[in-house]
């Protein structure tokens, strides 16, 4: 049986002040927390048990979410990581609901294009391999785990290399058919206590003492990746979806102009405003007299008399007025265009 992993539980520290509030997985574009596009997306794979490795002071949030809206199509197994060690170790926490099964491991950072039921396709048409990988061309090789590749086999993987002997980063997309061998090389690195890059155990180590003992691993191309990760590839994310649901036509209605692709919550009220292209408007908030381009605006915020553009505002906020009511930190950056 195909399982899938998902592990939740990083700190999001590139995503502040978002992840202040929230986990990492629960910030939200293009009408949906990060994890609900991962989960929607399996719906459509042979993955019918999901487990997700859960951790920190916000956990529940990813619980409940992930309960309310997805036990009607998958088994939900939460299993806890205690304390943040990297990735390894969160993937290692999922042994006592893998072991024995095949999985594919699906990071939280990238939303992809191209789904998983493609790629588990992509992994089901090579043959005599022990797992596969989603790798990707990168111009920025030495902040991705690396493999080096012949004849469609990886020969060796590297997290974020200094000197990055080859540019096909790992995409966060990974199929195991041998769990077994992959949990062994986990608890290999955690018993000898060998942390990799940033002093945390490494998923990529672990696939990597998996090649070197003779699992053969394969690889499968991933074109499409936007970067959930960090504020700027969010928003971009945010458009992408945005285009591919394809929300309906452009209106003009009750002194708004909504210029689509726009995708509003539930309970949302917009009055004598200019929304879009690209904007995502949670449940409960109220737009009036503004215009919004390019933004994600949480649930329940405010915007009155507001001229926004690339923004992420979170929940329960409020921005009133042109730039007047700014509340801004040191070594900020402004610009204000009339
Ligand atoms: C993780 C993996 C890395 C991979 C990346 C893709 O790194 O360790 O190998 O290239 O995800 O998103 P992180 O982004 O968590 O530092």
């Amino acid at each position: 049986m195909m399982k899938a992993i998902v592990p939740t539980a990083g700190n999001g520290t590139r995503l502040y002040p978002h992840t202040h509030t929230k986990p990492k997985p629960m910030v939200r574009l293009a009408g949906k927390p990060i994890l609900g596009h991962i989960l929607t997306n399996f719906r459509a794979t042979k993955v019918d048990e999901i487990v997700v490795v859960v951790g920190g002071p916000m956990q529940n949030q990813v619980i409940e979410y992930a309960q309310e809206n997805y036990s009607d199509r998958f088994e939900l197994t939460f299993v806890e990581q205690e304390s943040p060690q990297g990735l390894g170790h969160s993937i290692y926490q999922a042994e006592s609901a893998v072991r024995g099964d095949s999985a594919v491991i699906a990071l939280g950072d990238m939303l992809f294009q191209n789904g998983y039921r493609t790629f588990l396709e992509a992994h089901d048409a090579l043959s005599n391999v022990d797992g596969s990988i989603g790798l990707k061309r990168v111009t920025e090789p030495h902040r991705y785990g690396i493999a080096s590749v012949e004849n469609g086999r990886i020969t060796e993987l590297v997290e974020k290399p200094v000197d990055p002997p080859s540019d096909l980063a790992i995409s966060g997309v990974y199929v195991i058919e041998d769990t077994g061998h992959l949990f062994d090389s986990l608890e290999h690195l955690l018993e000898k206590n060998r942390r990799g890059a940033g002093g945390e155990y490494q998923l990529t180590d672990a696939l990597n003492l998996m090649v070197s003992q003779g699992s053969v691993l394969g690889m499968f191309k991933v074109d499409d990746w936007y970067d959930c990760g960090r504020p700027k590839t969010l928003l971009e994310a945010n458009r992408i979806t945005l285009e591919q649901m394809g929300t309906g036509a452009s209106e003009t209605s009750e002194g708004n102009v909504i210029i689509e692709p726009v995708d509003v919550g539930t309970n949302v009220t917009i009055n004598e405003s200019v929304i879009g292209p690209y904007v995502s408007i949670d449940d409960g908030a109220t737009i009036i007299n503004s215009i919004v381009r390019d933004c994600i605006v949480g649930r329940n915020t405010t915007l009155r008399d507001a001229t926004l553009t690339e923004s992420l505002l979170g929940d329960n906020s409020t921005v009133e007025g042109e730039p007047n009511s700014l509340n801004i930190g040191d070594n900020s950056s402004i610009s204000i265009s009339q």
